[in-house]
């Protein structure tokens, strides 16, 4: 559920009349929903009550925007990082060091020593190379790594190739076949608390079984290497829960999600972390767009409006699926195009799709563009970042600037020798 709907025939986000945002701070823009966000953190963390000793870490990369963050932080989640770009907003959003993870494959030497220093709550560790490198700089430092050893489960996800991390040809984590042997290797070193493992195999996940099957796996794992000896008192079960994009279609819910998690783990004696991004952020937020113009096409006509592939990256990069609609619907529909202004055949948002009938200057909104969304808006075509709002019952602040294409050449020059 979220808080995007009709009121007296114009979209509002809660009690934001999305044409009042368009007018004061432009378009295209995206608008989050404050209400939204909580719904979905408490549902997702009521869904994991059977579970006893938990940490709920936002995967930042979702939505990294700092208000958001300050919201979630407020929930009393913790962050998945991957990068100490990431760390730091965490940080910035006041979420303690203990409740951040660092995970990712090409975490640096410098971001080591970054998070180390900020006493961060554990580091996903995914290779047997890293942990060495983690160890040497730990003890360099003098301090103790808290760290999990990734794991790559070999398990399809059964979702889109390029969102897919728990394949055997995956880059993610270590084999689990090798699993036992790079955990020993790893835990001789005292600079290092390798207390768990992790595992994450993808994003947008339309069913459960997929995880069922690596939690069983990572389960056998925990059985194995205590049986090696070792103490297992952490597991990162990662994210991946996928969200509905168009009308009508169902997911797992997350009590279904919470339901399987109780019951595979509940022998398994330890805390669980949870790093969801996209069931949280996802479905709280919009991209409000303005139809620049309507142009004739041979079969359909193309609605081109003012947002494009830089600034929602999603329908040029995976093909997906964002619903379209307008923000003042007549109830007049037509078959269209949606295309966005740039300058290559990529930047197509559907074609042939169904949508409310749409004139120049109109407004609309792509849903579900929370997640996912901002975070991977480009300059391309020197079109300046995209503007961020948060909404809060009947208030909204803007909590990204457009950065516009002045600004960003304003960081760049020509050399003496060239001029
Ligand atoms: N944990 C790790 C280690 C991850 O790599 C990811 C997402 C998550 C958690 C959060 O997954 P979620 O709960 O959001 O599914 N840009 C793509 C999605 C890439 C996901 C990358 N990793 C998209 O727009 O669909």
């Amino acid at each position: 559920m979220d808080h995007f709907a009709l009121k007296d025939g114009v979209m509002h986000a809660e009690d934001v009349p999305l044409p009042r945002i368009a007018d004061e701070v432009g378009t295209p823009v995206y608008v989050y929903s404050r209400a939204t966000l909580e719904r979905h953190a408490r549902v997702f963390r009521e869904a994991l009550d059977a579970v006893p000793d938990k940490l709920i870490a936002f995967a930042v990369k979702a939505n990294p925007n700092l208000a958001v963050l300050k919201v979630l932080q407020k929930e009393g989640y913790g962050a998945d990082c991957v990068s100490v770009g990431e760390m730091r907003r965490a940080l910035a959003a006041g979420i303690a060091p203990e409740k951040i993870v660092f995970s990712g494959v090409g975490k640096t030497a410098a971001e080591l020593v970054a998070a180390l220093e900020a006493g961060i709550g554990q580091f996903n560790i995914e290779s047997e190379e890293e942990g060495l490198e983690l160890a040497e700089i730990a003890a360099g430092m003098g301090l103790t790594a808290q760290c999990a050893l990734r794991i790559n489960p070999d398990v399809d996800a059964g979702t889109h190739d390029k969102i897919s991390t728990g394949k055997a040809d995956n880059k993610f984590g270590v084999p689990i076949d090798q699993a036992g042997q790079i955990f020993g290797k790893l835990a001789s070193h005292d600079s290092v608390n390798l207390r768990g493992v992790a595992v994450h195999i993808g994003s947008q996940l339309a069913e459960t079984a997929p995880l069922e099957r690596a939690f069983e796996k990572l389960g056998a794992l925990v059985k194995a290497l205590r049986g090696a000896g070792h103490t297992i008192t952490h597991v990162d079960l990662g994210g991946g829960l996928g969200v509905p994009y168009r009308k009508g279609e169902v997911l797992p819910a997350p009590a279904d999600y919470g339901a399987m998690v109780a019951r595979v783990t509940k022998d398994w004696g330890v805390a669980l972390i949870f790093e969801p991004g996209r069931v949280i952020a996802g479905n709280a937020g919009v991209l409000l767009t303005r139809v620049v113009r309507v142009k004739r096409g041979l079969n359909h006509p193309f609605v081109i409006v003012d947002a494009a592939m830089n600034d929602l990256a999603r329908p040029a990069l995976y093909g997906a699926y964002h619903h379209f609609e307008a923000v003042e619907p007549t109830g007049a529909e037509m078959t269209a195009n949606i295309v966005g202004p740039i300058c290559e055949t990529g930047d197509t948002f559907a074609m042939g799709r169904e949508c409310d009938a749409l004139t120049s200057g109109e407004l609309a909104v792509f849903r579900t563009a929370g997640a996912y969304g901002a975070t991977m808006a480009s300059s391309y075509n020197s079109r300046g970042f995209v503007a961020e709002v948060l909404v809060d019952g009947d208030k909204f602040a803007v909590v990204a600037d457009r950065i516009d294409a002045g600004s960003i050449m304003d960081a760049e020059r020509v050399p003496d020798w060239l001029a």
